[in-house]
């Protein structure tokens, strides 16, 4: 069977996807935390695991780079990117949330300013409400806009609550849930059919 390249988050949830990966039978034997190597070759030299950016994964598995990739939700939803997502692994579950100030949305007849790592996402959900909104980039600490005034909500993923709370925000609207999930580059999964499938199926089982 052809190799095929694994593209995982470095991160947060890069621990549980290996540990879910070595339950179902994938072992990467030189794998430490200490490395700060990106690339590992399974013990079968059947998968080639890359670690790149949470945010990454959608692009490397769209572009081929990686023919597979364990990404969240919320990173698939902000890149839009043209691959299939195949199975839910569970992992890392939040929801994406609107959160700023209890008495918000008053912006004095001003549009909506809305700081997100997730621009697209908050676009999307503010369209599809018919409230016209101004977006902010921001790569972090999102929850700092609306205290410092840079903008008057956030769209952000909330996981406990904690950092919501511990800077006095409120969650002002629920939205979608998320979770890891395996994705597959388009062409790969007929190109490298075979391959491709019996991950899907490896990784099947050890979701059981
Ligand atoms: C994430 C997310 C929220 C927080 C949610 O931030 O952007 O801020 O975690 O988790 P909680 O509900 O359990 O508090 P992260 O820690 O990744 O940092 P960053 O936003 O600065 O990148
Ligand atoms: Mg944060």
């Amino acid at each position: 069977m052809e190799m095929i390249t694994l593209a995982l988050a470095k991160g947060r949830t890069a621990d549980d996807s290996i540990k879910l990966l070595e339950k179902a039978g994938v072992y990467f034997d030189d794998l430490s935390h200490k490395s700060r190597k990106l690339v590992f070759y399974d013990n079968t030299h059947q998968v080639k695991l890359i670690f790149v950016k949470a945010v990454d994964v959608p692009t490397y598995v769209e572009n081929g780079a990686a023919d597979i990739g364990i990404a969240g939700k919320d990173n698939i939803m902000e890149a839009q990117a043209d691959i299939y997502e195949i199975l839910d692994l569970k992992l890392g579950q939040c929801k994406f949330a609107v959160a700023g100030f209890s008495h918000e949305q008053q912006t004095n007849g001003n549009v909506l300013t809305v700081a997100s790592k997730y621009p697209v996402v908050a676009k999307t959900h503010f369209r599809k409400k018919n409230i016209p909104v101004e977006t902010i980039k921001l790569n972090g600490s999102v929850e700092l806009a609306p205290i410092i005034g840079l903008a008057d909500v956030i769209v952000d993923i909330v996981e406990t609550g904690n950092t919501i709370k511990e800077n006095g925000l409120t969650i002002l609207e629920e939205l979608d849930s998320v979770s890891t999930r395996l994705i597959v580059n388009k062409a790969s999964f007929t190109t490298k059919s075979e391959s491709v499938h019996a991950f899907i199926n490896t990784l099947q089982t050890g979701l059981e």
